[in-house]
């Protein structure tokens, strides 16, 4: 399991890490989330050691990282760093030997990669050659080659065509399957959502949510959505703690308060007419990211 504990950084007067915390489990695969400037490219460069701590801890199965683990970290650095004139098969050959693969497995992992990525008639082109998009594909694949137990990726979905995002994801997932923790730093909310089994909500350097998606959503305020054939008028006087947060051609989106029966509000609406179409939906992963914001701020 890796470890954030408490982790502080201050640049100046700017705090960047101010006490955040959160883990992850091999197998997990953790969306790191926050607004600009909120710590993310801090935490991730203070796990890999690229930047020093002025307080708290990073664990990995549970002692302080050492130096070996973090060469041994699968990483994206946000500045990206490839060798622009080495052909991009030779550099992940490249970079799998560095870490201890051997020549035939190397060639072997390194050509699957490319293919699935969609580089494979592009091995042996120099990186500088290629599209930026195509750029952080092998990046990507770098970060990757030698089938870390850790990987921290730092935003690796940004600027990505859906196609590069759907392949992407699908790596990133058969390396949490089998039993890797992966971390990623990303500002797409519904990518999270589907990809990740938990996530971490940071703001001005503090975790302001964490845990696994499935319970988080499943804590939050239940959605109603009801179509009711006839008028508004059963709104005036619906039940306390349920309220309307969206009106949209006859349908209409309520929050309900834990201590409100759906069935309850049905029947109030059924009062205006014949109620048409219904639906209890959990909140979004964006709604639970913006209500973490607010409550902040
Ligand atoms: N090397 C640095 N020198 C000064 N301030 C920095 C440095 N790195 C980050 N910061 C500041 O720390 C805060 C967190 O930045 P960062 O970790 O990059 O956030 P994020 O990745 O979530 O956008 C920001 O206010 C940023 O300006
Ligand atoms: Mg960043």
């Amino acid at each position: 399991m890796l470890e954030l504990d408490s982790l502080r950084r201050v640049y100046g007067d700017v705090v960047a890490l101010d006490g955040l915390s959160f883990a992850v489990r091999p197998g997990q695969l953790c969306g790191f989330l926050g607004p600009n400037g909120s710590g993310k490219t801090t935490a991730m460069r203070a796990v890999l050691g690229v930047t020093r701590l002025d307080g708290g801890e990073v664990r990995w199965r549970g002692a302080l990282i050492t130096a070996q683990m973090r060469a041994a970290t699968g990483y994206l650095p946000e500045e990206r760093g490839l060798y622009a004139k080495m052909p991009i098969g030779e550099q992940l050959v490249y970079f799998a030997r560095l870490h201890g693969s051997s020549a035939a497995a190397a060639a072997s992992r390194v050509a699957e990669l490319l293919d699935k990525l969609g580089l494979r008639d592009r091995m042996g082109d120099p990186t500088e050659k290629l599209s930026l998009g195509n750029q952080q594909r092998v990046q990507f694949a770098a970060a990757l080659v030698h089938e870390p137990d850790l990987l921290v990726l730092d935003e690796p979905f940004s600027g990505l065509d859906p196609i590069a995002v759907d392949t992407m994801s699908l790596l990133l997932r058969e390396q949490a399957e089998r039993g890797a923790a992966v971390v990623f730093s990303s500002h797409q909310l519904d990518l999270v959502e589907d990809l990740c089994t938990t996530v971490a909500i940071v703001n001005r350097g503090r975790t302001v949510l964490h845990g696994e998606v499935r319970a988080l959503k499943a804590r939050g305020p239940t959605r109603l959505r009801v179509t009711v054939d006839g008028d508004d008028g059963w709104l005036s006087s619906i039940p306390v703690g349920a309220e309307v947060i969206g009106r949209n051609n006859g349908e209409v989106t309520l929050v309900l308060g834990d201590d409100v029966d759906a069935v309850g509000v049905l029947q109030h609406a059924r009062t205006s007419g014949v109620v048409t179409a219904m639906s209890l939906e959990q909140p979004r992963l964006s709604e639970l990211f913006r209500d973490a914001m607010e409550e902040r701020a």
